[in-house]
C-alpha cells in the first residue's frame, strides 16, 4: 500500500482576504513569485504522490487556467533566451497528474474532501490545506509511512502555548509521543475553550486519511458554522482506532490572512538564493526609517 494520491480543497471563498480574493483565489496567491498552491503540489510530489485532485469551485476558473498549456508565452521566452523559465512554464502540471473535482457550494471542508471521492478511488490519500505553508515535504512523507504502518489515518500536530487552542482542532492523546514524534488519538475537538482543550496539541492542515472516511463523510450532518466538518468524520474514524498524530515543529504560515501570507513572503524572500540579499536590504531601509 502506498498513498499516491493528494486532495487540495480549493472551492473556499477567501473571506478572510477580501478584497484581494474577489477576483484572485487565494490559492493563486504569490507566495514571492510562485502561487501558493505550486508550493501545495511540490510539498506533495516531494512526499511521493504522483496525483494531485483539486476540489475546485465553478466561480474560480483562474485556477484550472492556471494549468493550461502557455504556448505564446513559452516562445516568447525561448524566442529571449530564458531557456530555463520557458522550462519552468512548461514543467506545470506535467511533472504530476493534476485532475478537478468541484463542489457547487462551500459547505464545509468535510463536503469539499467527500467531492473528491470518485477521482481518490479505494485507497489512503492525502489532503493538503492550500493555505497552509509547510515549507518541506518532510511532515507529510512521515505521515504517510505512518498510515501505510499502521492501516489508519493520520494528521499532522503542531504544540501551541495553551492559549492559543481555541482557535484549532485539538486532538485528545493517547499515552505518550514515540521518539518518532507518533502519538496515538481517541478524539478531537474543534476550537474548545482554554479550560475544555484535551491537550496543547493542534492539528495543522495536513491528513493522511484512509477511504472509509468517505463513508463517515456522507453521513454528515451540518456542525459548527452549520458546515459539514472534516472534523467530525475523524472523530467517527478515531473511535474506533488505529489513528494517529506525527507531531512537528514546522513553521506553519496561514497564507489565507493577509499577515500570515506577507510573513510567508517574507521568510521565502530572505532565503532566497537570488532576490534575498536585496530583500534584507530593503527591510532594513524601511525598519531604520523613522
Ligand atoms: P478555509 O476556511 O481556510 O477557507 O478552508 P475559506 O473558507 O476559503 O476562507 P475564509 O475563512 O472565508 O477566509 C481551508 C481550505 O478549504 C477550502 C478552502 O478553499 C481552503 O483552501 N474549502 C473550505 C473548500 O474547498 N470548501 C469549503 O466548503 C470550505
Amino acid at each position: 500500500m502506498q498513498v499516491r494520491t493528494a486532495v487540495i480543497p480549493a472551492a473556499g471563498l477567501g473571506t478572510r482576504f477580501l478584497p484581494a480574493t474577489k477576483a484572485v483565489p487565494k490559492e493563486l496567491l504569490p507566495i514571492l513569485d510562485v502561487p501558493a498552491l505550486q508550493l501545495i503540489i511540490d510539498e506533495a510530489v516531494g512526499a511521493g504522490i504522483d496525483h494531485i485532485v483539486i476540489v475546485n469551485s465553478r466561480t474560480k476558473p483562474s485556477i484550472e487556467a492556471y494549468f493550461a498549456d502557455a504556448p505564446e508565452i513559452i516562445d516568447k521566452l525561448v524566442a529571449s533566451g530564458r531557456i530555463e523559465m520557458a522550462e519552468q512554464m512548461r514543467s506545470i502540471g506535467r511533472d504530476v497528474r493534476v485532475s478537478f473535482a468541484y463542489q457547487d457550494n462551500p459547505r464545509g471542508l468535510g463536503h469539499a474532501v467527500g467531492c473528491a471521492r470518485d477521482l481518490v478511488g479505494d485507497e489512503p490519500f492525502a489532503v493538503l490545506l492550500p493555505d497552509e505553508l509547510m515549507g518541506s515535504s518532510e511532515l507529510l512523507a512521515a505521515m504517510c509511512d505512518v498510515c501505510v504502518a499502521t492501516g489508519g489515518s493520520v494528521v499532522g500536530l503542531k504544540r501551541v502555548p495553551r492559549d492559543e487552542v481555541s482557535a484549532y482542532g485539538v486532538i485528545t492523546p493517547i499515552g505518550e509521543i514515540d521518539a518518532d514524534g507518533v502519538i496515538g488519538i481517541s478524539d478531537m475537538v474543534e476550537k474548545p475553550a482554554v479550560a475544555d482543550a484535551p491537550s496543547d496539541l493542534i492539528i495543522i492542515g495536513r491528513y493522511v486519511l484512509t477511504p472509509d472516511v468517505f463513508d463517515a463523510i456522507a453521513d454528515l450532518k451540518p456542525g459548527a458554522g452549520g458546515e459539514l466538518q472534516l472534523t467530525d468524520a475523524l472523530r467517527v474514524q478515531a473511535a474506533v482506532g488505529p489513528f494517529h498524530g506525527v507531531l512537528r515543529d514546522v513553521a506553519r504560515f496561514d497564507t489565507g490572512n493577509p499577515v500570515g501570507w506577507l510573513s510567508a513572503v517574507v521568510e521565502l524572500a530572505l532565503d532566497h538564493p537570488q532576490y534575498g540579499v536585496g530583500v534584507r536590504a530593503e527591510l532594513e531601509r524601511i525598519l531604520s526609517s523613522p
